[in-house]
């Protein structure tokens, strides 16, 4: 709770600062959200001060000088100065992740298209207009193409509109409008581009939405974590207090809770990306005390079974003196050695779908085991999200 408020002051300082600095160099086009704008410091500029921007002329009093970007959560950031218009109340526009001739792979953008790839391209997209008639529109000819608006994510899943689940709107003024749960997104949440279409035997490129991966809020997950988290610490008291408790099976009990807890501690560092100065290592650490929670978990199966067999085997009567290193030379051991053949792989493995690809895009957690699931349905993905720091990197 404590850090929510820390980080809400560290924001609104950030913000207060900002405008304050902002102040002197203020420029923004009255009248025109940041998210209708378009940088046309390339465009022609003509004597009375109006510029020609692919065709269109901008009037001079919707244009105006720009030193910042406005990030999705209404913050400022300082870049180069630049020229930006508010076209989009000029002509409708159309919002790409990428520049408008890149290609999107593994939703990221993947650079230019080749000769083969734009004489495939199909490039109409279905507007709807305010009226409810839905009209093809060439994405350059008839729309303004904007790209370098930031994005207020950075794990996206791209949607299929031959799957029933992943139907769409795309409206002339901007909003996209998911059927599946009904979400009316903006500018800021969804971007378009190019992509390729396996059909059969037959690939083709079309024009296809991208939208913010669906997570579950971060605060609810950390009070949830922060709970069970204060619960382990309070089972592992009781059993470290209480001298009865203490025998071998209590013992195995207390290293899985040590193993849980110290996973459960690493994925809400993650989830607040409070691992970023030991990102790889906390990845690794993670995964060892995830591996070794379910090796313990095993161990205390098999205790649990000798136990009640009661049956007494050779091997168990030879172990008997010194069980319980026994378990821990194989719960700790085994960690270490899956821990050392994901290491291996995170060095080794060249094919993204086997490679661990500890840390990749600042999540500090192993990520390959989800991404080889790489449905491009928006409901596996809305599944897949439930193990917060495993699913980031879909
Ligand atoms: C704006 O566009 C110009 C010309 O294309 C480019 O050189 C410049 O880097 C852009 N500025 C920003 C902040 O994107
Ligand atoms: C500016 O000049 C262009 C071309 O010379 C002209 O079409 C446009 O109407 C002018 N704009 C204003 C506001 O005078
Ligand atoms: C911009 O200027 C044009 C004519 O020069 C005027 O008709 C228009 O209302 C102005 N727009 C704004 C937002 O001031
Ligand atoms: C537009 O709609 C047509 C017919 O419904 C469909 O075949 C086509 O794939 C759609 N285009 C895009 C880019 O979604
Ligand atoms: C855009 O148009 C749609 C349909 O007409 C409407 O539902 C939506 O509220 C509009 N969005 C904005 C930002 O005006
Ligand atoms: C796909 O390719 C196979 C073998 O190349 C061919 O027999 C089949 O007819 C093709 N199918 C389509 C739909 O083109």
């Amino acid at each position: 709770m404590k850090l929510f408020w820390v980080k809400r002051l560290l924001r609104i300082s950030t913000v207060v600062v900002t405008l304050l600095l902002l102040q002197r160099t203020n420029a923004a086009i009255p009248d025109c959200d940041y998210y209708d704008t378009v940088n046309i410091s390339a465009a022609q500029k003509l004597p009375n001060g109006s510029y020609l921007f692919e065709g269109l002329l901008v009037p001079a009093n919707l244009t105006a000088e720009y030193e910042f970007t406005i990030l999705p959560d209404d913050s400022k950031q300082k870049v180069d100065k630049h020229i930006r218009g508010c076209v989009c109340q000029l002509k409708p526009c159309v919002r790409f992740c990428c520049p408008h001739n890149h290609i999107m792979d593994m939703n990221v953008c993947a650079g230019d298209m080749t000769e083969e790839e734009l004489e495939v391209l199909d490039p109409f997209l279905n507007v709807t207009l305010d009226d409810g008639s839905v009209v093809r529109r060439h994405f350059k000819k008839e729309l303004i193409v904007q790209w370098d608006l930031p994005m207020s994510c950075d794990g996206m899943f791209s949607l299929d509109n031959r799957e029933k689940t992943d139907q769409y709107t795309l409206f002339e003024n901007g909003s996209f409008f998911r059927h599946h749960d009904r979400v009316t997104l903006n500018k800021r949440e969804y971007c378009l581009q190019h992509l390729t279409f396996v059909d059969g035997n037959e690939s083709s490129i079309r024009i296809a939405p991208h939208n913010c991966l669906i997570s579950p809020s971060r605060m609810g997950q950390t009070v949830v974590m922060i709970t069970s988290l204060v619960c382990m610490v309070l089972t592992i008291t009781v059993y470290l207090f209480v001298k009865k408790l203490q025998n071998l099976h209590g013992k195995c009990f207390m290293c899985y809770m040590v193993c849980l807890f110290m996973a459960y501690l690493l994925l809400l560092l993650n989830l607040w990306q409070m691992s970023q100065n030991f990102c790889i290592t906390a990845g690794f650490l993670g995964y060892f005390f995830v591996m070794a929670a379910f090796l313990w978990l095993s161990v205390i199966s098999l205790h649990l079974w000798n136990t009640f067999s009661g049956s007494a085997h050779n091997a168990n009567r030879f172990l008997s003196e010194h069980r319980f290193l026994a378990y821990n030379t194989y719960a700790w051991g085994m960690a270490v050695v899956l821990t050392g053949i994901t290491y291996l792989a995170d060095k080794v493995v060249e094919n993204e779908d086997w490679n661990p690809r500890m840390g990749f895009g600042g999540h500090c957690w192993i990520c390959s085991v989800f991404s080889i699931i790489n449905s491009p349905k928006l409901v596996s993905h809305a599944l897949l999200l439930w193990p917060d720091g495993i699913s980031y990197c879909i």
